[in-house]
């Protein structure tokens, strides 16, 4: 019967069409949903993770309506996503087409002009049809939110790394020569540059510290040379050879970096000790952690180097912590060192063995030291001054101390007045001022 097919033919895809507006919605409140999730997670993660920040400053209430603001959202964008997906809007057109194609056909019927028989056919293969047809709108829904999902996966997927191996990157093996900067410019947003015309060479075995105030670029110039950036202008050459024409994972095996920030692992001692290398054998493990004046404190943990460290939580002190990343650092043996600010955080007690650990760790390696302790920038080879910056002066503690301004500077407001006391000299130095630990660091 062409009549009534092709009324069926036109009017079903009529019904269809609403579709096309519901899709995007829905896929839209999908991906709304996707973000509003991660942000409510991220938030959760801050909560718990700075409880202690938000007690101390009583700011309880200011978080739990923050929560209720983001929560309340979700649940918005989630009421939205159901009544979408719940308006039969769809199966109205869909049975207003059955009923049109019912009238028409039981009018023709009644006319005579059209069989019983005929007829009936035909409306019940509509109703066969109908059932699948309201299935497809169904999964159509499903579909879209999926995809919504699917776009945020692939969008963080197809994010390129900044920082990747060139084609022909070859392999570093070893440093014999020196680390040098040259002419090495650097901005994280386009006109703002934070490093300038940067030159530094780094001899093998030198020990150079980096002094300057806080900002002024000093973290940023250490994270150059594994490339946690590359350098906007200029270039840092190992033995003569561009870092960018290095692999990244032979470069980065050659560096240890040790950090104010120690991040430990949900794991245990043993193994945030071997990081990188679950290979080492316990005998090295316990090496690294003695001469980290770390094997004594972790013996007293509950379960020694198989106590978690996420069951310890916070009950690991800054120096504890500090002297764990330190071991990690000498297990990995890596021949050039960079140290940033490594002891900052630490109490005097921690801060003697810390030290300890350190020399331990810098003996026979290159090291790139940012420093605010006069015995770390007593023993530095040299000492590099940068201001905003830009290296303004270097050379040894004395050479600085009798003729650089800004060291002077320095010296007047961040070490004299902090530093322990070691060599004759320093004890001197400190009598004048008394040894009071204001807290000028930056
Ligand atoms: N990831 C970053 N994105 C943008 N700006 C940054 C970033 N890290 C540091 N900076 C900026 O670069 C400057 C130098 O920072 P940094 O190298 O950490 O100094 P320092 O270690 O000497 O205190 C500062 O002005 C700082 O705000
Ligand atoms: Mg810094």
């Amino acid at each position: 019967d062409w009549v009534l097919a092709l009324l069926a033919v036109v009017l079903f895809p009529v019904a269809g069409l609403p579709l096309r507006y519901f899709s995007k919605q829905l896929r839209q409140t999908g991906r709304r949903m996707q973000e509003g999730i991660g942000r409510l997670n991220a938030m959760l993660h801050e909560n718990v993770q700075g409880n202690r920040v938000v007690k101390a400053f009583g700011q309880e209430g200011y978080e739990q309506e923050r929560f209720h603001e983001h929560n309340e959202r979700l649940f918005r964008v989630y009421m939205r996503q159901s009544l979408l997906r719940a308006v039969p809007i769809t199966e109205l057109l869909a049975g207003i087409a059955v009923a049109g194609i019912i009238y028409y056909g039981g009018a023709s019927v009644i006319a005579g002009t059209r069989t019983q028989g005929a007829f009936i056919g035909f409306v019940i293969t509509l109703f066969l049809l109908y059932e699948p047809f309201k299935r497809l709108v169904r999964t159509n829904y499903s579909i879209q939110q999926g995809l919504a999902g699917a776009d945020r996966v692939f969008e963080l997927m197809d994010t390129r790394p900044q920082v990747v191996d060139r084609p022909a990157a070859r392999a570093l093996h070893e440093v014999r020569d020196a680390i040098v900067f040259d002419g090495v410019s650097f901005a994280y947003e386009p006109g703002e540059p934070v490093l300038r015309d940067i030159h530094l060479r780094i001899r093998v075995g030198e020990v150079v510290a980096l002094v300057g105030m806080s900002g002024g670029g000093k973290s940023t110039l250490a994270d150059l040379i594994p490339r946690f950036y590359d350098p906007t202008e200029g270039r840092i050459t190992i033995d003569g050879v561009d870092v960018r024409d290095l692999t990244l994972a032979s470069l980065r095996a050659h560096i240890a970096v040790v950090t104010q920030f120690t991040f430990l692992f949900n794991d245990s001692v043993r193994n945030n000790i071997a990081y990188g290398d679950p290979q080492r054998s316990m005998d090295e493990i316990v090496a690294a952690a003695r001469a980290a004046n770390a094997h004594d404190f972790i013996l007293e943990l509950s379960r020694g180097y198989d106590t978690h460290i996420g069951d310890l939580g916070v009950r690991l002190s800054g120096g504890q912590r500090q002297r764990l990343a330190i071991a990690r650092a000498l297990l990995k043996n890596a021949p050039m060192l960079i140290l940033d600010e490594a002891t900052s955080a630490l109490d005097t007690e921690s801060e003697g063995l810390v030290q300890e650990a350190l020399e331990r760790l810098m003996a026979n390696r290159t090291t790139l030291v940012v420093a605010h302790r006069l015995s770390t920038i007593r023993r530095a080879d040299r000492i590099v001054v940068l201001v905003r910056g830009e290296i303004v002066e270097s050379g040894t503690h004395d050479e600085l101390l009798a003729q650089a301004a800004e060291y002077r500077k320095l010296y007047e407001l961040q070490f004299r007045d902090l530093d322990v006391p070691e060599a004759a000299g320093a004890e001197e130095l400190l009598g004048e001022e008394g040894q009071a630990r204001a807290g000028k660091a930056c």
